[in-house]
């Protein structure tokens, strides 16, 4: 354990302060407890750089209860991080109460009539034991000659998880560390929750009440975060790692503070919500993290085959084709008991069709908590990959998205029958309306074509993949509407309009200066990535452009039209397809070329993408003067000549960053290099976005639609692929 090896070779430090202070005569607060220097009201026990303090405490003095615990020693307001006597208090009254070290060796809390109120209780082999505060908040009892831990409260946790202790669990000695919630924020009796890792492999975080009820979990561990909690992407500095050890028995997560300045810890408030909290010096204490925020987060809130949806005010709903289990518990607000089917034998007529396989909906069952929101991509993760990843589009719409219905006739009048005053504007497969649903929450409406027939394919695509995928820079989809001819996409309502309403109009593209363009690019880049790397199914977007990036009230990008992306399974790097989709200017020379696409063909579009707002410049359409073919080409001019400063906008004038600048052209050029082995990974970018790492010098982008040399796309399937009337097509239009 961590807080074991630290705290050893800290004892001489301690000796020496202990001398140091006791020749100052400082007597108020004191460094160690033995047997013969009790701590009494009145007195704390401080770390040895002052960083926590324990001693006396009451939280509630109507209460009349006292308890020893240990607290921030210069936060204010006090936060107590530990309590010894929890289920014991005394009281408030008993001014000769003292925690001394007992005639066994043990650490113990007397009240004023030397009664036992706490004790560390263990087998001790001396009495001549000391107990210390470490400066990480680890209160420890030891051995004084030898120096030897006896007992440690990071053994014993409260309702604070602080950096350096772990919480977790031994399958050998059966012992386990979980966070137990006050009963009240005034109250640090045992409360209703308990926090800690899940012993059945892959362990996840639990937030269980009243003992063993689950009521929220992070998903599994994958390499450096929980699935589960979107906030935990790669850019995200988690504080949290989790260390196995086999051999010993061990799960543990750790916490560590990142940043030595800045003070942090997690705890479970006496509501059962685990909340991250930190502080920087001289600052207030800001909620960097916490869990469940919503209703709908909540385990199993909705019941089986039911759908929460947060925004409403009926909160659960059941999927379509069922009904409430039991109508009573449902009207008194109880809906765990969930949903039956309305008929029960509709799906399982043709036990020989796939869709009979697909209803395994009944093993969503205890998953089934969330709807649209995080807990949908916990179920599928916990379902067998394969039903997941069942080639992308040809997907059944059996209702397995568990994706909210609308009423079409409530669609209707949202829109105001599908007026051409409400008409955004024409999506991939669609017409685009604005609506505004009776609570009064604007709504964007797709509207498949019902004429031509076509998109029925893109329409399902979409759902299906987007209700699975949920992230800030992703347009949310909030349900959808299949009613005879119609077919209709619900999703939240995007104020700004999209990216190229506003880049490429010289008049507008002042509206957006740098802090923005570059909240915009590093927005785009961290959606992109939890579509490649971190959502459980491995998504690429497939058309990625400015007019698929939306933009919220506040400019936060978001990346909308999944009606090309494609589902993979983990292992598949590289896929083919003989029918090319997308859009001229974005797509990889690979794609374009022989129809091969793998997550570096969005890295190619990112790159087009950056410097089209770099530059304010489309690159399909692009003015070229003399030589330029595109803006790739007049790019890697600027770059070779200027750096790529005199490619910036002149929209932005002088308000830009060279820095910034210089660093969003050279990712751009190397996104958009022409072997897709040379572009970088979106979590390179990310990181590349992010800090002035190496970058790699570009290689010149040398293919364009129009002279083509082929490149070498070092595809190993190249047999496979045979260039195809689409591409040839594509070519010549260009
Ligand atoms: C303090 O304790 C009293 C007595 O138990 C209780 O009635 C009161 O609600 C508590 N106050 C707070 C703020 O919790
Ligand atoms: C605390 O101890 C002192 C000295 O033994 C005694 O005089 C006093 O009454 C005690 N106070 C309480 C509240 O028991
Ligand atoms: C500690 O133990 C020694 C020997 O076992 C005994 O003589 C002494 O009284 C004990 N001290 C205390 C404070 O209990
Ligand atoms: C000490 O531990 C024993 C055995 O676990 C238990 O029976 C006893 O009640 C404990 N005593 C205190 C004061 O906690
Ligand atoms: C836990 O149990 C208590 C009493 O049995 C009940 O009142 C409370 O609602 C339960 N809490 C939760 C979160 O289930
Ligand atoms: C640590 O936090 C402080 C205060 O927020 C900040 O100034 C400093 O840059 C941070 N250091 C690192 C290494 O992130
Ligand atoms: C809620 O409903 C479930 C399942 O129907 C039942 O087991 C549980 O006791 C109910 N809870 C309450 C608080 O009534
Ligand atoms: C059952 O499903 C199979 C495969 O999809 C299909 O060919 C067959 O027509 C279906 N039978 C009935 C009775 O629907
Ligand atoms: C950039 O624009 C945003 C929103 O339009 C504004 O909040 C911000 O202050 C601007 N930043 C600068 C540096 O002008
Ligand atoms: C973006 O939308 C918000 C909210 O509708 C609006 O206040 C703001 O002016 C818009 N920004 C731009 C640049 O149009
Ligand atoms: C292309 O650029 C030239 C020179 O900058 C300009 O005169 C011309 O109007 C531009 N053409 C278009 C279509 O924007
Ligand atoms: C920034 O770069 C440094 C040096 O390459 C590296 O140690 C650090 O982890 C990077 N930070 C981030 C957030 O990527």
């Amino acid at each position: 354990m961590g807080a074991k090896d630290k705290d050893s070779g800290e004892l001489i430090i301690y000796l020496f302060l202990l001398l140091y202070w006791c020749s100052l005569k400082y007597c108020y607060a004191t460094y160690n407890i033995t047997s013969s220097q009790a701590l009494s009201q009145g007195q704390t026990l401080v770390s040895p750089s002052q960083s926590f303090e324990l001693g006396f405490f009451s939280p509630n003095s109507t209460a009349n209860h006292q308890y020893i615990g240990i607290w921030y020693k210069e936060v204010s307001p006090l936060k107590v991080v530990w309590v010894a006597n929890r289920e014991n208090p005394l009281r408030l009254t008993d001014s000769n109460a003292s925690l001394t070290i007992g005639s066994n060796g043990n650490l113990e809390l007397l009240d004023g009539n030397n009664k036992l109120v706490w004790s560390t209780n263990i087998t001790v082999a001396s009495n001549r034991s000391v107990a210390v505060l470490s400066d990480n908040g680890n209160f420890l009892l030891k051995d004084g000659t030898s120096g030897e831990e006896l007992w440690q409260s990071f053994q014993h946790p409260g309702d604070t998880f602080l950096p350096g202790a772990v919480l977790g669990f031994n399958t050998k000695t059966g012992e386990s560390y979980v966070l137990t919630s006050w009963k009240t924020d005034t109250d640090p009796s045992l409360g209703n929750f308990i926090a800690g890792l899940s012993t059945h492999k892959p362990s996840q975080l639990f937030i269980w009440s009243n003992g063993s009820t689950p009521r929220w979990r992070s998903g599994p561990w994958e390499k450096s975060k929980f699935a589960g909690i979107p906030e935990m992407n790669t850019l995200y500095q988690s504080p949290i790692d989790l260390v196995e050890d086999a051999e010993k028995g061990t799960t543990y997560i750790n916490f560590n503070s990142y940043n030595t300045s800045v003070v942090m810890y997690c705890g479970l408030s006496s509501g059962g919500v685990l909340k991250t909290m930190v502080k920087e010096k001289g600052g207030d204490w800001y909620n960097d993290w916490e869990a469940p925020t919503h209703r709908c987060e909540v385990y199993g809130m909705c019941g089986p085959f039911g759908v929460c949806r947060d925004s409403e005010s009926l909160i659960c709903q059941c999927m379509r084709g069922f009904v409430p289990k039991s109508i009573e518990e449902w009207r008194d607000g109880n809906w765990t008991g969930g949903c039956v089917r309305r008929r029960q034998l509709l799906c399982e007529t043709n036990t020989s069709s796939p869709s009979s396989k697909d209803d395994g909906l009944v093993d969503m069952q205890s998953f089934s908590s969330g709807g649209e929101d995080l807990f949908l991509r916990l179920a599928h993760s916990e379902l067998v990959n394969v039903k997941e990843t069942r080639e992308h589009t040809d997907v059944i719409q059996h209702d397995q998205t568990k994706l909210p219905t609308f009423d079409f006739g409530a669609i209707l009048v949202a829109t105001n029958h599908f007026s051409m005053e409400n008409k955004l504007g024409q999506g991939g497969f669609g017409s685009v309306y604005k609506g505004k649903l009776q609570d009064g929450k604007e709504i964007a409406v797709k509207r498949l074509s019902s004429s031509s027939g076509q998109g029925v394919q893109e329409f399902k695509n979409e759902m299906i993949l987007i209700s699975k995928l949920q992230h800030r820079n992703l347009v949310r989809l909030m349900g959808y509407c299949v009613e005879e001819e119609e077919k209709l996409l619900v999703y939240e309502f995007m104020p700004n309009k999209s990216l190229d309403y506003f880049i490429f109009e010289p008049r507008r593209s002042t509206q957006l200066n740098w802090t923005t363009r570059m909240n915009i690019i590093n927005g785009i880049a961290r959606g992109l990535m939890y579509l490649h790397r971190d959502s459980c199914a491995r998504v690429i977007h497939r058309d990625l452009k400015a007019s698929n990036i939306l933009l919220d009230g506040k400019m936060n990008p978001k990346i909308s039209d999944f009606g090309l992306a494609r589902l993979f399974q983990g292992s598949i790097v590289l896929a083919t397809t003989r029918r090319i989709v997308g859009t001229l200017g974005y797509m990889s020379p690979e794609y374009a070329m022989r129809g091969t696409f793998s997550e570096k063909s969005d890295v190619f579009s990112f790159g087009v993408l950056i410097l089209e707002i770099v530059s304010g410049q489309k690159n399909t359409g692009f003015n070229y003067s003399d030589q330029h073919s595109s803006l790739i080409s007049y790019a890697w001019q600027s770059w070779n000549e200027s750096r790529g400063v005199d490619l910036v906008d002149d929209a932005l004038a002088d308000s830009y960053s060279t820095e910034e600048a210089i660093r969003c052209v050279h990712i751009g050029l190397l996104c958009v290099q022409d072997f897709a082995a040379d572009r970088p990974s979106m979590p390179e970018v990310i990181s590349m976005l992010s800090n002035e790492t190496n970058r790699s010098q570009p290689k010149q982008p040398i293919f364009t639609l129009q002279n083509s040399p082929v490149p070498d796309v070092r595809s190993q399937n190249d047999s496979k692929l045979s260039a195809n009337e689409a591409t040839m097509s594509l070519v010549v239009g260009r």
